[in-house]
């Protein structure tokens, strides 16, 4: 019985050695060389997946290859070895910093681990919120290919529409929800918007970004994804609270978070959000740079499909042009196609740094904005968490002297009393809402401090005595930086963030400003 016990397990070990020799090369000779669609889930369970292609060259045991994005590819590197994949993106090393511009951290390398499947490839990433499971099949060249562009209208200045007078305020879901908005979120916030008091400081718009999308129905109209059952209800209920609400949109095929976009059907999709009863539309470029030139005149066209398809609803809706500041957009095509708004930067992140650098670049370009038309540096980050309060003070104060449009990115039914205090300073509000817009100038800008100075419509001027560097510091303000209806003057000062009067004897006035934060004044004749 052992002798044969013995004979046995050889006979068997033989043969699984056999196969196992035979099977090796065949599984590292699967051809992986090709294009792969991958296809992830989306987050927020809306049951919609975003697509991302690659290009994979096998070499034996080796892989390089391409995540392909537009203008340029990203390189990968891996193996495969015994049905196991694993690949990473190899990030470029970002530019160097200039005079203008810090250094950009390196980005960070994407890494894929998985297997081959049945001519698929299962792989696992590391998402924001854990692992994340797509799933890549081959196809062909072409369809890693953007479609064709489309004709674009000749360039033609649309009329003003008449709306966003004084810059637009409301809420936007981007910045604190991202994908997980959906028709709850939004219908809570509305109930907030009133409820808190912030609608009767002047927030009106709440605005659904990104991730609402589903794809099209039968005839091309856009359809919504689970997490928003019935669109025309919840803006019927937004509307009942006495709001506005608002959408988001792309001219390419896919939205910067990879859903549907307008491409090809901006008309369709101009009426469908008139029928729906939208107020105002953000219309981000996304994909339509893989598609379209980037340069004015392109991009003028491009927003002005969409911004005439609007005003051909004649339905009044907001017009946010989101571009991030390309081709100079705030000289004049922005208006000429429509605009009411258009983003002057790349996006915000709540920190410090994003917001100091975001909003103190701003102050050259605030003659280009009137009313009407304004300069988008970005929604707002008070109450995420991610600043501190003196820092909070600084947005909501930079953003009123720029004319910004207030739309806040927090959760409004959580708000703490110091938040609700920032988003709800009337008097701060009331600058960025001076009904006879007047820009902000730049007083001094040395050692880290920023005197800012913008006029208002009442005689008075608006000073805001800004310290960016990283210990309190003492800042001054001049009276001969008065303008000439104030110079000469009996005036008196009022601080607006601890709402009383301020003596400014002499010819000036100094406080002590701590890092990060803001003294906001408002002089007027006595
Ligand atoms: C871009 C925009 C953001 C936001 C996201 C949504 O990054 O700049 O404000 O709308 O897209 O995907």
């Amino acid at each position: 019985m052992p002798r044969l016990f013995r004979a046995s397990t050889v006979f068997f070990a033989l043969l699984f050695l056999f196969l196992f020799a035979m099977i090796r090369p065949c599984a590292a000779q699967t051809d992986l060389n090709g294009y792969w669609e991958m296809r992830t889930p989306n987050a927020g369970g809306d049951g919609t997946f975003r697509e991302t292609y690659f290009e994979i060259q096998q070499n034996g045991e080796t892989l390089s290859g391409m995540l392909i994005r537009r203008p340029n590819g990203i390189p990968i590197a891996g193996t495969f070895k015994d049905g196991a994949i694993h690949f990473a993106t190899v990030p470029a090393a970002p530019p160097p910093a200039t005079s203008t511009t810090p250094a950009r951290p390196p980005q960070r390398p994407m890494a894929f681990d998985g297997s081959y499947e049945g001519g698929k490839l299962m792989l696992e990433t590391q998402g924001r919120n854990g692992l994340v499971k797509s799933v890549a099949e081959k196809v062909s060249k072409e369809a890693t290919m953007p479609p064709a562009p489309l004709p674009l209208p000749e360039l033609k200045d649309l009329p003003d529409n008449g709306l966003a007078r004084t810059p637009p305020m409301g809420w936007n879901s981007w910045n604190k929800f991202a994908g997980r908005v959906d028709d709850t979120a939004v219908r809570g916030m509305a109930d907030a918007m009133v409820a808190s008091g912030m609608s009767k400081a002047g927030y009106i718009y709440i605005n659904i970004d990104d991730t609402w999308e589903l794809g099209r129905d039968a005839n091309g109209n856009i359809t919504s994804n689970k997490k928003f059952p019935d669109m025309k209800a919840l803006v019927d209920y937004v509307h009942s609270k006495g709001l506005k609400i608002g959408i988001y949109s792309s001219p390419g095929p896919k939205t910067c978070a990879g859903y549907e976009g307008s491409f090809g059907h901006e008309v369709q999709d101009a009426k469908t959000f008139a029928v729906w009863g939208i107020d105002y539309l953000k219309y981000d470029l996304c994909s339509a740079l893989d598609i379209y030139k980037d340069d004015a005149p392109t991009l003028q066209s491009i927003y002005q499909k969409m911004g005439q398809a609007l005003q051909e609803t004649h339905r009044p809706i907001i017009y946010s042009l989101c571009e991030y500041g390309r081709a100079a957009v705030w000289t004049g095509w922005g208006a000429k196609s429509g605009g009411n708004l258009w983003r002057t930067t790349g996006d915000i992140s709540d920190r410090w740094e994003s917001m100091d650098r975001i909003g103190f670049s701003q102050i050259k370009l605030a003659p280009y904005a009137k009313p009407g038309h304004w300069n988008d540096p970005d929604m707002l980050e008070v109450g995420n968490g991610g600043m501190t309060a003196d820092e909070y003070r600084t947005h909501m104060s930079l953003w009123s002297l720029l004319a910004a449009p207030l739309i806040a990115g927090n959760d409004l039914r959580t708000m703490t009393d110091e938040t609700k205090s920032i988003l709800m300073n009337t008097e701060v509000i009331a600058i960025d809402q001076d009904p006879e817009y007047m820009p902000v100038t730049s007083v001094l800008s040395e050692n880290k401090i920023e005197v800012l100075m913008r006029p208002l419509h009442d005689g008075s001027v608006a000073v805001g005595l800004f310290n960016r560097g990283d210990a309190p510091a003492e800042a001054r303000f001049a009276r001969s930086n008065l303008p000439a209806n104030l110079a000469g003057k009996e005036t008196k000062v009022r601080d607006l963030w601890k709402h009383e009067a301020v003596a400014m004897e002499g010819d000036g006035l100094t406080a002590t400003v701590p890092s990060h934060g803001v003294v906001l004044l408002k002089i007027s004749a006595h």
